[in-house]
């Protein structure tokens, strides 16, 4: 006890000793508690963006490179905030509220490329020697900055290496950079939302030696524009007034720009109002391949791009274009890209683009106008290189003749959808022969029954898009001819009585290279068998939203399917007949929102979804809809093994067939093995029987004297010995069983009948006797029948061990409450008193056997 005390107190103060070691102890001492504020993504990159920090926490691991403190309220940065994080490569400080920088902040930070602290309140306070550590630095941003610079700090002076910096959004009054200060590797500079007025020749002189490839002077107010400014930037590539200039500059711009290499310029939503080529006219030399003078106010493009002969892509968006003349584009003899979209053309007059005729003009955009109608003398004649061409998203109501499309030649995409009322006739494509894509989607397309096919000339069509149409029917024929179709889009019409019970058009027949259908929303109830069994490359069968309540059988064997989509109908079951022929190509299969039947016959497809390699989609809305108990409940979580569907034993059935099988396996085993003892108990019951019947009719006088139990191995001993002494001369009749039974009965009943025919039962009892079982049997027979009557002698042969005898329980009671004869080892005297005595007992049944003789 006073042990155990002892323990427990050198246990408890152990531990004691340990805890504040435990709790504090870090796997490698020394190293500060990483700021718990933030979240550490790798041991090189930490962030701590949103966490609602006042200060820089501290304790960053050295190894940390990126470091993301934005979006924070952190007001100040000490010398102490970043020291030892000599590894850092990109700090992300933006949405704070920073102030003030000083030099040795950044001490440490001799690696930095990349430092973001817009959205700060650094401001003219900034001093010049602020990134004097920050060699490395390539990507500054110092962008929204409130109060920010009214010039352009001094601090950049060390930044040699910087290739982009961001200043808008602040208050600069000019664009230009402090002499002396230059940076060699600029590439791009964004000087956008400023209250910049003028670009003069000395601004850019800083950038003299850089390649500055993109200059952004978005949303400032330049008016005024030197001639000489760029000239320190010649390489310039790109550079974007959009919403920065006052239209009345544009020729000043132009000046200034004449010789260098600008590619793109961006004007957009200047307020430009007239297109006057003539303000670009000293453009004539530059190479601007990309103008965008996008979102302005003009109505009317007459004067052509002369000087701008350069230009391959011109963007003239939303800017209200309604009137375009015959001259309007004269000069822009490399243009590859026309942009339309969004303007007030109405229509598409004769003659319109001629100004382009020959040019290589290959991608025309006028979606989104207010087109009506095109002329149906050719509305685009002359462009002969158009490869795409978009008039989606017009007011067009027409009936097409095939006119319209004159000298398109080449055109391999035609996009009319989403239009108001368009009508084909025979002819409306024959002069389309490259077509190879087609929208013709939501343009209120009526029935396409007429003969000819208007798709008949367009032989070389892989997609055709005629969904949302609200067709009720096509003709056989419609596409028949459009061998090289790939996908077509059929959705959203009222395709239904083309297959229904009575009538079968066999509109898809000839698609042989069809990979792509689209057949959802139509109001299908039936899917013919023959329908689609041409289509030997369909891969995307899309059935969605229709009325099909059941696909016959084949109908979808040997379609190489990799996407089906039954999704929405009213299907019952999905019949293993119809997934498996598909199970070599299918990925993709949707098939909820149908009205399962959770029952036996869904077994299948329930198991093979738990299975399956197939992407199964949108599970969650794949519901059961009967039996009512199943109703509303997910498909996935119908378990059809809980309904014994095959009509199965269920489970604890096998359990019991197997133990049981097993139990009679066992005793089968046991009775071969305690055969006798089986045997000795149903003698038992027999013999208990028959001595009931036997002591009915009681006085029937004995056959023999006394049947004579015994070994085989001891008949010898009852042929020379026995026999000689009982019988003959001494007159005693007795029953030996190979002598006496008579043949052919079953030795039980000869047993019980020569028991019951004798007075006595004499059992010679030796090893041997009870080493048989076919003694056994008889002795214990006699000894339970005759127990209680004084009929059994027993005869001792032979030294008999006493734990044989003791193994035998009513065999040695008997023997120890009976006395019993014993033979003699040696022949004499005393063999003569045994047969005495033994013939006395037998003679006179009442005397008792009496001798002492123990074995
Ligand atoms: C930070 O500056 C203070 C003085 O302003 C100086 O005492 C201290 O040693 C500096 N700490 C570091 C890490 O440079
Ligand atoms: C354009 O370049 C040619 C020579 O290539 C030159 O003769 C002409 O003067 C230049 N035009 C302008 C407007 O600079
Ligand atoms: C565009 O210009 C027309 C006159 O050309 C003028 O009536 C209209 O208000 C202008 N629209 C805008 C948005 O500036
Ligand atoms: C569609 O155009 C046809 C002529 O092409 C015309 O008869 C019909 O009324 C128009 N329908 C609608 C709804 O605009
Ligand atoms: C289109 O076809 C359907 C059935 O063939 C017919 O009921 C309907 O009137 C037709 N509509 C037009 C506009 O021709
Ligand atoms: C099948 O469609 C035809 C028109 O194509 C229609 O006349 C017929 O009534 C439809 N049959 C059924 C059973 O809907
Ligand atoms: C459908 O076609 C298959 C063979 O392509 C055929 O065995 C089956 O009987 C057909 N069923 C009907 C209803 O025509
Ligand atoms: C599934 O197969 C059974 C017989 O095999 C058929 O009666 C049943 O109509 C089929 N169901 C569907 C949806 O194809």
């Amino acid at each position: 006890m006073k042990l155990m005390v002892i323990c427990i107190v050198v246990y408890l103060s152990l531990c004691v000793g340990l805890l504040p070691q435990c709790t504090t102890g870090s796997p490698t001492s020394g190293i500060k508690p990483f700021p718990k504020e933030c979240i550490f993504v790798s041991d090189t990159f930490i962030d701590c963006r949103h966490r609602d920090l006042r200060t820089i926490p501290s304790g960053f691991p050295e190894t940390v490179e990126t470091l993301l403190l934005s979006y924070n309220s952190i007001h100040v940065i000490t010398n102490e905030s970043f020291h030892g994080l000599v590894n850092l490569v990109t700090l992300e400080l933006h949405h704070n509220s920073i102030s003030k920088l000083r030099s040795d902040f950044f001490e440490d930070q001799t690696k930095l490329q990349y430092l973001s602290l817009s959205h700060n309140q650094i401001g003219d306070k900034l001093p010049d020697d602020a990134f004097k550590h920050l060699r490395a630095l390539e990507v500054l941003d110092l962008s929204y900055m409130n109060h920010g610079f009214t010039v352009l700090p001094l601090a950049l002076q060390e930044l040699i290496h910087l290739r982009s910096l961001n200043v808008s959004s602040n208050r600069l009054q000019s664009a230009s950079f402090t002499p002396g200060v230059a940076f060699p590797a600029l590439l791009e500079l964004r000087l956008g939302k400023n209250q910049i007025e003028s670009l003069q020749n000395e601004d850019f002189e800083a950038l003299l030696n850089c390649n500055l490839d993109f200059l952004d002077l978005t949303e400032n107010q330049i008016s005024a524009i030197d001639s000489g400014v760029f000239h320190p930037i010649a390489s310039i590539a790109e550079l974007d007034f959009s919403k920065g200039l006052h239209p009345a500059a544009i020729p000043s711009l132009a000046e200034a720009l004449t010789d260098y290499q600008v590619n793109a310029l961006y004007l957009r939503e200047i307020g430009l109002e007239i297109w006057n080529s003539n303000n670009f006219k000293n453009l004539r030399n530059s190479s601007l391949e990309k103008l965008d003078i996008s979102f302005n106010n003009i109505t009317t493009l007459d004067s052509g791009f002369s000087g701008l002969s350069k230009i391959s892509s011109l963007i003239i968006q939303s800017s209200h274009v309604a009137h375009i003349s015959n001259t309007a584009f004269s000069g822009l003899q490399l243009v590859v890209t026309l942009d339309l979209s969004g303007n007030d053309i109405a229509t598409i007059t004769d003659g319109m683009f001629s100004s382009l005729s020959n040019t290589r003009l290959k991608t025309l955009y006028l979606d989104s106008n207010k087109i009506k109608r095109i002329d149906a003398s050719g509305g685009f004649s002359g462009l002969s290189n158009l490869h795409y061409l978009k008039i989606s998203k017009n007011k067009i109501e027409q009936n097409f003749i095939g006119d319209e499309f004159k000298d398109l030649d080449s055109l391999e995409v035609l996009d009319m959808g989403v239009n108001r009322n368009i009508s084909l006739s025979p002819d409306a494509f024959r002069l389309l022969k490259n077509l190879q894509t087609l929208y013709l989607n939501l343009a209120n397309l009526k029935n396409i029954t007429v003969v000819p096919s208007p798709f008949d000339k367009l032989s070389s069509l892989t997609k055709l898009d005629l969904s949302n149409n609200n067709m009720a029917a096509l003709h056989k024929d419609t596409l028949s001819n459009l061998s090289y179709l790939e996908t077509v889009y059929l959705q959203h019409n009222n395709l239904y009585n083309m297959w229904n019970e009575t009538v079968y058009v066999p509109f898809l027949k000839y698609l042989r290279r069809l990979k792509h259908l689209n057949l959802c929303f139509n109001g299908f109830q039936n899917i013919p068998n023959d329908s689609l069994s041409s289509l030997h490359e369909l891969e995307t069968l899309l059935l969605c939203h229709n009325k099909i309540s059941q696909l016959q059988d084949g109908v979808l064997d040997g379609l190489p399917l990799t996407t089906l989509d039954l999704g929405y109908n009213e299907i019952n079951l999905i019949n293993q007949t119809l997934i498996e022929p598909l199970q070599g190509s299918l990925q993709i299969l949707a098939v909820s929102g149908n009205p399962f039947s959770c029952g036996c016959n869904l077994q299948w497809f329930r198991n093979w979804l738990d299975v399956t390699k197939v992407h199964v989609n949108d599970s969650s809305h794949m519901k059961c809809a009967s039996p009512p108990e199943m109703r509303g409940k997910l498909v996935m979580d119908f378990h059809p093994e809980r309904l014994n569907c095959d009509h199965l034993l269920p489970f604890y059935i096998w359990i019991i067939i197997g133990v049981g099988s097993g139990m009679v396996f066992v005793i089968v085993g046991l009775s071969v093995k305690f055969r006798f003892h089986i045997n000795y108990c149903w003698n038992l019951v027999n013999a208990r029987r028959r001595k009931y019947q036997r002591i009915k009719g009681e006085d029937r006088p004995f056959l023999y004297d006394a049947f004579v139990s015994f070994s085989n191995k001891d008949e010898d001993w009852v042929k020379n010995e026995l026999v000689q002494n009982l019988e003959g001369e001494y007159g005693f009749r007795l029953c030996i069983h190979d002598r006496d039974f008579i043949l052919g009965r079953k030795i039980l009943d000869s047993i019980v009948e020569a028991v019951d025919s004798s007075r006595f039962t004499l059992c010679i009892m030796s090893t041997n006797y009870l080493d048989s079982h076919w003694c056994k049997m008889e002795r214990e027979f006699a000894m339970a029948n005759l127990i209680d009557r004084d009929v059994l002698i027993i005869i001792a042969l032979g030294e008999i061990p006493e734990k044989k005898i003791t193994k035998y329980y009513k065999l040695h009671r008997l023997m120890m409450k009976r006395t019993y004869l014993a033979w003699p080892d040696e022949p004499g005297v005393r063999r003569n008193d045994f047969w005495v005595k033994l013939r006395t007992v037998l003679r006179e049944p009442e005397l008792r056997v009496n001798n002492n003789v123990s074995i």
